[in-house]
């Protein structure tokens, strides 16, 4: 062992060590001088240390002139003695405040310069901008809050693979070169030098790959699979990311979901010390978009939606009656006492809060306060005599509440109101701000396909390999809108953190989803021969989820941006800004792959 390795780390000291001689690593967190002392805490990833050098002639004076010139982030041995603080010395934000370790050695293992932003976190203080610290995230990744996050991502993960392993699953590790599988984002693409003009693409997902496996007859897969897709980045979004991919054979829906609460429940206890209740709450999508405009709503507040398109269309109110008498439905949102919260130049248009609903494409925002005995807001005039009132029976209006209103196609109106009652959320603080309600929800019964509004065809709700409910079957062609699939998708505090299916395992019905998906056979067998041929060689039903680490991550650690939970994250426009991917390469490369 050499010299100036560690003997503790620097999260380790404690009264019980006062006495010994220890030698610790790390790197410089602070330095100050103060009365013929320096004062250096000792940062690694277990903790801090203060070390103190005195200015004692008969120890060194080449030790206190070393302890002088070193600089933040440098980084260190130090070897001394632990001793007690002072009395009124102790740091009780710290796990080690109670001891401190007088230096009687000092090596330099490396220098830094001044570090470009500041890795010691000060509560309250704001971070350096996010650009420079990915730009450094090696530097970044010294910072506590992200370690911390890092350590429960591995948890998380660790806690996983234990429960999955304790129940008989297989992890099969599954190719990163393959076919194109589709999952509603664009491929990254990888050319073939072997077979120029050919392509591999990158996994969306290992979705066919894992059905493939349960074919193979290995009954229970998972894989911490590493996901690839080309589409535009949000705060919960990256282009890699990593799911927790598992398929089961001979299950049914309820099998998946309570295998998965179970998880749930053993991974919160791990990571967060909390009990969730179970069974989760399920709901079916139309229910959801109704009531919460969404189909991975924030169960942690109210503010429900409620369609008042009956009351509406007779309320005596022009654009309301004209909006019903074109197929439009009038929703409204209670939002309790918050009306003095809101001023009506917010209100008006062109104010702040009717943007939110006319920036995100509705014609505008109704609005009623509620005041003792009457109503206000402009509009309360042009009603039927009782229509407010019967309006404020409805949602259960009592004085200082604030009914907001919006017209509009049923899909825009949810999406509309969906929008108001998220941003209403934050802006009248009605999401705890601490880590510790968590509301997990199984949304169900989701329609198997949409109208791709450009094209006009129809496409895959989930994927094409789901299969929907079995008495939809003989109707796939003939009312496909109608059609509702056996997905699910498992939403926790606002996000969606997973979501999956029971297959289809009739090769028969699947040849049919990809007619109506505008896949004639031929096409169908092109490209998904193997998964046709497959299904007909003894297919077992089976069915299966990915869960989204990444975002588990998120919700475990109390952060609402996905970067802090991942290592080496790209920027919101899918750049490494360390490494400078995506970057040009040599022309000899291009010309080796024929491009
Ligand atoms: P899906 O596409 O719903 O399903 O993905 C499963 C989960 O992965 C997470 N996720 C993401 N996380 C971060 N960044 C992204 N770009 C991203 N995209 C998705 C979400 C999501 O719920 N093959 C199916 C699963 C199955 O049917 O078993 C699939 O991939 O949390």
């Amino acid at each position: 062992m050499a010299d100036w390795q560690r003997t503790f780390t620097c999260g380790a000291l404690r009264h019980d060590q006062v006495g010994q001689t220890v030698t610790l690593n790390g790197w410089v967190n602070s330095r100050r001088a103060y009365n013929q002392q320096i004062f250096v805490d000792l940062r690694d990833r277990h903790g801090v240390t203060q070390v103190v050098f005195e200015a004692d002639p008969a120890v060194s004076t080449a030790l206190f002139e070393t302890a002088e010139s070193v600089g933040r982030e440098w980084c260190l041995s130090v070897q001394g003695e632990v001793r007690r603080r002072l009395p009124g010395k102790e740091n009780p934000d710290l796990a080690t405040g109670a001891v401190e370790v007088v230096a009687r050695h000092i090596e330099v293992l490396n220098r830094c310069p001044t570090p470009p932003f500041e890795v010691t976190e000060f509560p309250g203080e704001e971070l350096a901008g996010e650009d420079v610290r990915l730009q450094y995230r090696y530097l970044d990744l010294r910072r506590p809050s992200l370690q911390k996050s890092l350590l429960l991502r591995n948890r998380l993960n660790q806690t996983i693979r234990s429960f999955l392993d304790e129940r008989s699953f297989v992890e099969v590790e599954t190719p990163l070169l393959g076919r194109s599988t589709p999952e509603g984002a664009r491929d990254y693409l990888v050319p073939s030098r072997v077979h120029p003009g050919a392509w591999y693409a990158l996994p969306q997902s290992p979705q066919l790959y894992k059905q493939l496996l349960m074919v193979a007859g290995f009954d229970r897969y998972y894989q911490i699979a590493r996901c690839l897709r080309d589409e535009d980045l949000r705060a919960d979004r990256q282009p890699e990311f990593t799911q927790l991919d598992i398929e089961m054979s001979f299950v049914d829906q309820d099998d998946i979901l309570k295998m998965i609460e179970e998880l749930a429940v053993v991974v919160f206890r791990a990571c967060l010390g909390i009990e969730l209740p179970t069974p989760f709450h399920r709901l079916g999508y139309d229910e959801a978009m109704l009531r919460y405009g969404s189909d991975k709503p924030d169960l942690r507040y109210g503010l429900e939606i409620v369609d008042v398109t009956d009351w509406a269309g007779n309320s005596g109110f022009k654009v309301f009656q004209e909006a019903v008498a074109s197929g439009q439905v009038v929703r409204a949102i209670n939002a309790k006492q918050a009306a003095g919260r809101f001023s009506n130049t917010e209100l008006k248009p062109g104010g702040k809060l009717s943007e939110v609903v006319t920036r995100a494409g509705g014609k505008g925002l109704a609005w009623l306060k509620v005041e003792e005995g009457k109503y206000s807001g402009g509009i309360e005039k042009f009603f039927n005599a009782g229509a407010v009132d019967a309006l404020g029976a409805c949602l259960g209006a009592v004085p200082g509440d604030l009914l907001l209103l919006v017209a509009d196609v049923p899909d825009r109106a949810a999406e509309l109101l969906g929008g108001l009652r998220v941003h209403l959320a934050a802006q009248l603080g009605l999401v705890p701000a601490d880590n510790h309600l968590f509301r997990p929800l199984w949304v169900v019964d989701f329609p198997s396909f949409m109208r791709d509004s450009e094209e006009g065809r129809w496409v895959a709700n989930h994927h094409p390999f789901t299969a929907p409910r079995v008495e939809d079957i003989p109707r796939l062609e003939s009312d496909t809108a109608q059609v509702k699939a056996r997905a699910y998708d498992l939403v926790i505090n606002g996000y969606e953190c997973g979501g999956g299916s029971i297959r289809i395992h009739d090769p028969v019905v699947q040849e049919r989803l990809f007619a109506v998906l505008g896949m004639p056979t031929e096409q169908a067998h092109e490209k998904f021969g193997f998964l046709l041929d497959a299904l007909k060689m003894g297919a077992p039903p089976h069915g299966g989820i990915a869960l989204g680490i990444d975002r588990w991550a998120m919700i475990l650690s109390g952060t609402s941006n996905i970067r802090d939970v991942i290592a080496f994250p790209k920027n919101q426009r899918a750049r490494d800004l360390m490494t400078g991917a995506p970057a040009p390469v040599d022309l000899r490369q291009l010309k080796e792959l024929g491009l």
